[in-house]
């Protein structure tokens, strides 16, 4: 018993010596730190940790925090946890310095943490989460040519076609009535594009809801944010998601793998393969000595995950804040229907022209950056904006917080896309929500292509209002996004109204005599005809017709469209051109044109329609 109690007596000695010299580590590290600005520690061993749980109980933004404390104590900031101090670097000077060059690897705790999703392999050594240089280099270099102009303007196809597909579900929903979840939607079409341009497979997200993928992902999500919570893998009331997210991440993988697998065989039945992301991440593969089936994976994931969770949430941004904007709304719709008129399929070539829409998605990113920054390691000392950082720190970035610093941005906080006009100045290293340097964003072109032709479509045929009483706050989960978008009790977040609530139900009115113009208003869109375009009665030749959309009102809303005729009757005999667009009901695109007698009334389809206005 004495022998016992000795022995109880010496651990527990030993545990107070851990404890002590534990301590004095600390208190080390602290000496080492402390003429870094910072906010007071609240407790000497767990540093600021307090205030972080206590705002993320409370689903309070932990960025906005950021912000107020950049006001108060500069660019450079301190953060402890315990013996690890982390160093939040707010000035261009550091942004340039670090994350310019390859010589500060991504952070190794931070990225360590997503290698595995409690305790399955989830983003593994994929190209997001791979620290070794080399390896990178080598994974990077051989994905290029996936992300060509060449090769991006053949996907545009496949970005009009699941836009189209986006715009009939929202054609179902567009009664004014029917809220829903526009992140939803937008989850639901940035995925469909990424499973058929990276890897060939039609998900179908879109049309059936019974897929598991969507799910899949959001539990994904849920899972990297709820693994911050300390121990949270130990809590009972836990169990039930982290099995749902173990389910979901081996789900993505097992897809990826019959993907892989096809994919080979078909290499091998030498059929022709696609420039895509899938051949290029085998190609990477082949480059290695040792081939490795998991680090494929890795990458299967990382372009799943990566390449539409982020776009989704811009969209969904950018909607929330033209809604919130109607005078930028009508700029940026009357951009589109000048551009495009009526044009259903986007071409390359337009999207150059869409320059107030890149404004609007730049600035949308500003202030809700979809990634809100990222994190480096430096080994040696610096000196940034005069404040010494020691060797050996973890070092955090954040856009979300520079784009919102009186610093760098006059007036913040008010959302103007004019601050990215061509002759305005360009941000100077405070603006990164692809990232910068080395380690920027792969998908930066593919992401904004894509972007930009979901919003034209979304532009030229909806207006939206979002359901009022709801909040504006953004959710964390590693990346942001709106909260109220993901709401799960069934109330959702926007609701579209048909442009046709704008007209009046369908009239055909007789034209006068010196207008020769007929109006057919079954129109549910504020498209326009703005050029001049050839008859297309092709025993016609030379004729032309002319459209002006006439626009009314303040906020953005077409209230009529006219189409005239130019002077001489450009056609045959007996016939005068005339007409309105354009959207149809289900879905397809008409197009009439009505003789002067009335005695002929002919109704083109959409591809006439397209070639014609093309
Ligand atoms: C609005 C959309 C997007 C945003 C805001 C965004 C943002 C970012 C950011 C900030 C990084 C750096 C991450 C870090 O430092 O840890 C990054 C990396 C990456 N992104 Fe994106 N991204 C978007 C879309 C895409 C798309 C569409 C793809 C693929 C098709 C993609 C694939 C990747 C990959 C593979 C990396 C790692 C690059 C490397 O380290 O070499 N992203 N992205």
């Amino acid at each position: 018993m004495a022998v016992l109690g000795g022995l109880l007596l010496l651990l527990a000695l030993l545990l107070l010596l851990v404890a002590g010299l534990y301590c004095c580590y600390v208190r080390r590290v602290h000496a080492a730190y402390d003429h870094i600005p910072g906010a007071p520690r609240e407790s000497f061993l767990l540093g600021h940790l307090p205030i972080f749980w206590r705002m993320m109980k409370k689903q309070e933004f932990l960025h906005d925090l950021f912000l107020e404390w950049t006001k108060k104590y500069g660019p450079i900031i301190r953060v402890n946890a315990f013996h690890r101090v982390s160093v939040l670097i707010l000035s261009p000077e550091g942004v340039k310095e670090f994350l310019m060059s390859p010589e500060y690897p991504k952070d190794r705790l931070v990225y360590g943490r997503i290698f595995n999703l409690f305790g399955v392999r989830f983003l593994g050594n994929g190209l997001v989460t791979d620290r070794n240089y080399e390896h990178w280099h080598k994974q990077r270099k051989v994905m290029d040519p996936a992300f060509s102009r060449t090769y991006l303007i053949g996907v545009m196809e496949t970005f009009n076609e699941k836009a189209e597909e986006l715009m009939e579900k929202l054609e179902e929903k567009a009664d004014g009535k029917t809220e829903f979840s526009m992140l939803t939607m937008m989850s639901r079409v940035t995925l469909d594009v990424i499973a058929k341009v990276a890897f060939g497979l039609e998900l179908n997200a879109l049309r059936d809801d019974r897929t598991p993928f969507p799910h899949a992902v959001t539990m994904i999500m849920k899972g990297m944010t709820e693994m911050r919570i300390p121990f949270v893998k130990y809590m009972p009331g836990k169990q039930k998601m982290i099995k749902e997210v173990q389910e979901s991440v081996r789900l993505l993988r097992r897809v990826g793998k019959e993907c892989i697998e096809k994919r080979r065989e078909a290499i091998q039945s030498e059929k022709e393969m696609p420039t895509d992301i899938l051949t290029q991440i085998l190609k990477g593969d082949a480059l290695e000595e040792t081939r490795d089936d998991e680090n494929i994976l890795d990458n299967f994931i990382t372009f799943f995950v990566a390449g539409h969770e982020t776009t989704a949430n811009q969209l969904s941004f950018t909607v929330m804040a033209l809604s919130q904007h109607p005078e930028i709304m009508e700029r940026v719709q009357a951009e589109v229907d000048e551009v495009l008129g009526a044009k259903r399929d986007i071409e390359y070539e337009d999207l150059g022209k869409l320059k107030y829409l890149s404004q609007v998605l730049k600035e949308s990113m500003r202030l809700y950056p979809p990634v809100p920054g990222t994190v480096r390691w430096t080994g040696k000392e610096t000196v940034i904006e005069g404040v010494r950082i020691p060797a050996n720190t973890t070092l955090l970035f954040s856009t979300y917080v520079m784009g919102r610093m009186e610093r760098y941005f006059t007036d913040p906080l008010c959302f103007n896309p004019d601050r990215f006009r061509k002759d305005a100045p360009k941000p100077y290293y405070s603006y990164f929500p692809f990232s910068l340097g080395p380690r920027s964003c792969i998908g930066q072109v593919f992401a904004q292509m894509e972007a930009k032709v979901v919003m034209a479509k979304l532009l030229q045929r909806f207006e939206f209002q979002l359901v009022p009483g709801q909040c504006f706050k953004l959710l964390d989960t590693g990346t942001l996004r709106p909260l109220d978008g993901v709401m799960s009790d069934g109330k959702l977040s926007l609701a579209m109204h048909r442009a046709a609530a704008l007209f009046s139900p369908e009239v055909t009115e007789r034209p006068s005599a010196a207008a020769s113009c007929t109006l057919q208003r079954r129109t549910v869109s504020p498209c326009s005809l703005s050029q001049t375009h050839r008859c297309p009665l092709g025993s016609q030749p030379g004729a032309q017709v002319r459209a002006a959309p006439r626009r009314e009102g303040t906020h953005g809303k077409v209230h009529s469209q006219i189409l005239a005729v130019p002077e001489p009757s450009p056609c045959s005999d007996g016939w005068q051109l005339q007409v309105s667009l354009i959207r149809a009901v289900n879905s397809a695109y008409s197009f009439w044109i009505v003789a002067q007698s009335f005695h002929v009334c002919e109704e083109f389809p959409v591809g006439f329609l397209s070639s014609f206005l093309c």
